[in-house]
C-alpha cells in the first residue's frame, strides 16, 4: 500500500475527479471516439496516511477514476506502476471488483510506457483515441523525453511537478550540485546542464581580503522560477497549459505545482475554473 501525502493527496485526486467527470459528460457526445485513461505513477489503489498514528485511508485515484461511469465510462484503463506489490494489490482493487470493464495493469517505468503509448496513438489502430493522462510522480521519475513523445498528440495530461520537494532540494544554494543530482535536473527538465545553472543562478563578485571573489548563488524564488520554467516548457509540447494548482504541507511550504496541459482549449479552460475552484480554499 502507498504511505504518504498529506491534504494535498485528498485535493489532487478531487481535481482530477472534477476534471475527468467534465470530461466524460462531453466526451458522451462523441461516441466514435475511444477513451483511454492512462496513468503513469498508479499506486496501489489505496493510500495510507500515517498508520502509526491515526490510520486514515484514502481512495487512490485509478479506483476513482474506474469508479466513474454516468454518463459514460472509459473505453479502456491502462495503469503503469514500476512496484509489482503495488501493481498486484491495485489488480484487486481494480479489475478484480470491476471484472466488466477493459482494465490493464503493467508493473514498468511510465517513462517507457508514455513512448509506447505514443506510438500507437500516431498509428492507424490509435486514430480514434483520445487519451486522459495522469502523471503522479512522488519524486523527479518522469522523463522530459518521455513527455515529448506526446507532442500533437490528442491528450489531456494532469502532472505533479516536484517543484519543492524536488527541484529545489537538488539545487544547492552556492551551485555546487553534484553529478547525480546534476544528471537528474538535466533528465527532469531536458535542459543542458549550463541551461539550468544559468536559470537558478547568479553570480556576483564579492570584495574579500585577498581581492575580488566570485561567487555563485542560487535565485531566492527558486520553487516559484521552476514553476514558471515547468509550465513554459510543457507549453512547448503542448498549446494549452492551466495555471498551476500549488500543494503545500502543513507548514506552508510549496511542495509540488498541478498543471493541466491539452492541445485543447476547452480542456484547460475547464481545468482553470477546477484550479481557481481548489486554490480559493487551499
Ligand atoms: C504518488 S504515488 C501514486 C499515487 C496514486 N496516483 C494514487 O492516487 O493512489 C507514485 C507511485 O509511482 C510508483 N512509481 C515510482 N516510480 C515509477 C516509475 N518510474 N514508473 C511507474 N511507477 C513508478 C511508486 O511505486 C508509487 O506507487
Amino acid at each position: 500500500m502507498n504511505k504518504f501525502g498529506g491534504d494535498w493527496t485528498k485535493k489532487k485526486i478531487e481535481i482530477l475527479v472534477e476534471y475527468a467527470k467534465a470530461y466524460l459528460k462531453i466526451m458522451a457526445k462523441y461516441p466514435h471516439f475511444h477513451l483511454l485513461y492512462f496513468d503513469g505513477f498508479a499506486g496501489s489503489g489505496i493510500i495510507v496516511k500515517d498508520k502509526n498514528i491515526d490510520i486514515q485511508l484514502t481512495i487512490g485515484a485509478a479506483r476513482r477514476i474506474v469508479e466513474l461511469d454516468n454518463p459514460k465510462q472509459f473505453d479502456t484503463y491502462y495503469f503503469v506502476e514500476k512496484v509489482k506489490k503495488n501493481a498486484d494489490l491495485l489488480e484487486k482493487f481494480t479489475k478484480y471488483e470491476f471484472p466488466q470493464k477493459n482494465i490493464l495493469i503493467v508493473s514498468e517505468d511510465c517513462n517507457l510506457k508514455l513512448v509506447d503509448m505514443a506510438k500507437y496513438l500516431k498509428s492507424p489502430k490509435g486514430k480514434d483515441t483520445k487519451v486522459l493522462a495522469y502523471i503522479d510522480p512522488c519524486g523527479m521519475q518522469l522523463e522530459w523525453s518521455s513527455l515529448q513523445s506526446l507532442k500533437s498528440l490528442n491528450v489531456d495530461m494532469w502532472v505533479l511537478v516536484p517543484t519543492g520537494l524536488g527541484v529545489n532540494r537538488l539545487l544547492n544554494k552556492n551551485g555546487n550540485i553534484s553529478t547525480g543530482w546534476l544528471k537528474r535536473l538535466v533528465k527532469f527538465l531536458g535542459m543542458s546542464e549550463v541551461e539550468i545553472k544559468r536559470y537558478f543562478y547568479f553570480t556576483e563578485s564579492i570584495e574579500t581580503l585577498f581581492g575580488k571573489e566570485i561567487h555563485e548563488s542560487k535565485v531566492k524564488n527558486a520553487i516559484e522560477k521552476s514553476a514558471i520554467l515547468y509550465r513554459d516548457r510543457l507549453n512547448e509540447i503542448f498549446s494549452f497549459v492551466t495555471l498551476p494548482f500549488v500543494l503545500r504541507n502543513t507548514k506552508g511550504t510549496i511542495m509540488y505545482h498541478l498543471f493541466l496541459a491539452s492541445n485543447n482549449k476547452t480542456a484547460t479552460k475547464i481545468g482553470n475554473d477546477i484550479i481557481k475552484k481548489f486554490n480559493r480554499i487551499n
